[in-house]
């Protein structure tokens, strides 16, 4: 991939926070109640946001009573997120290399930033270093099937999903995406490659999900059409093992 993909990020983040900044409805309807379910109480509880971004997801942590640290490579998100939160932390940094101590966090999260790491297996590795001995990693990701797929869908007459040709599933790969002025690159990576990541760790998993809109929700969101058939993403927490 010519692009550096951090180059790419810094160029987006204007459009990102424009766009972004309140969450997409796949983030606070689909991502959001399940993430918040599983953090469950974070009263006094020391958390780190691997790839916060402006820091949504990492306030709405703050506001439930956790102590807040935030990670991201790109200044502009970190800036913000620190004007948002004065109460917070927010540290500029890639997820592969964290400037954080060993055992430090009761709950390490990561949403939706997985596929945005090349080297997702030191990330993995440093979430793990960071997270204290029984304490839990709490992971959003784009699903490997969707992340798979090639931009040929073929629609119904309701526009529905009904055709997700999946290319070349097991060949890991970037791919660059655009849509609203944001341009990244995006790693597709089979399932297999991240459980083989986690795995390698002295881990439990404690949750899988893969979110779908309920009748109800899609009544009154109809966009959600495609969400019913095709999963965007998934949900695991992890546990680390005490020693
Ligand atoms: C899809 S956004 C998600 C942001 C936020 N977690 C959210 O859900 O709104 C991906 C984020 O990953 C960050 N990122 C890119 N490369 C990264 C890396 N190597 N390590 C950690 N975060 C990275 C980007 O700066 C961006 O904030």
């Amino acid at each position: 991939m010519s692009q550096n993909p951090q180059s790419l990020w810094n160029a987006s983040a204007d459009a990102w926070m424009t766009r972004l900044e309140k969450g997409d409805i796949n983030r606070t309807h689909l991502l959001d109640p399940i993430m918040l379910l599983r953090a469950s109480d974070v009263t006094g509880k020391k958390v780190v946001d691997i790839g916060c971004g402006e820091g949504r997801f990492s306030r709405m942590l703050g506001q439930r009573g956790a102590f807040i640290t935030g990670i991201d490579p790109t200044p502009a998100f970190i800036e913000r997120a620190q004007s948002l939160d004065p109460a917070g932390r927010y540290i500029v940094s890639g997820g592969e290399s964290l400037p954080l101590e060993d055992d430090e966090f009761d709950l390490t999260v990561c949403y939706v930033v997985l596929i945005d790491i090349e080297d997702y297996q030191s990330a993995i590795a440093e979430m793990v270093r960071v997270t204290r001995p029984g304490g839990r990693i709490l992971i959003a990701n784009l699903n490997p099937s969707y992340t798979a797929t090639d931009e040929q869908w073929t629609y119904n007459k309701e526009k529905s999903q009904v055709d997700l040709p999946i290319a070349n599933y097991f060949d890991a790969r970037g791919v660059r995406v655009q849509w609203c002025g944001i341009d990244v690159i995006n790693y597709h990576r089979p399932l297999r490659d991240y459980f083989a990541a986690f795995l390698s760790h002295p881990l439990r998993l404690t949750y899988f999900e893969e979110p779908r809109p309920s009748e109800e929700l899609l009544e009154a969101h109809p966009s959600f059409i495609t969400a019913r058939t095709m999963p965007y993403f998934q949900i695991f927490e992890w546990v680390k093992s005490q020693p």
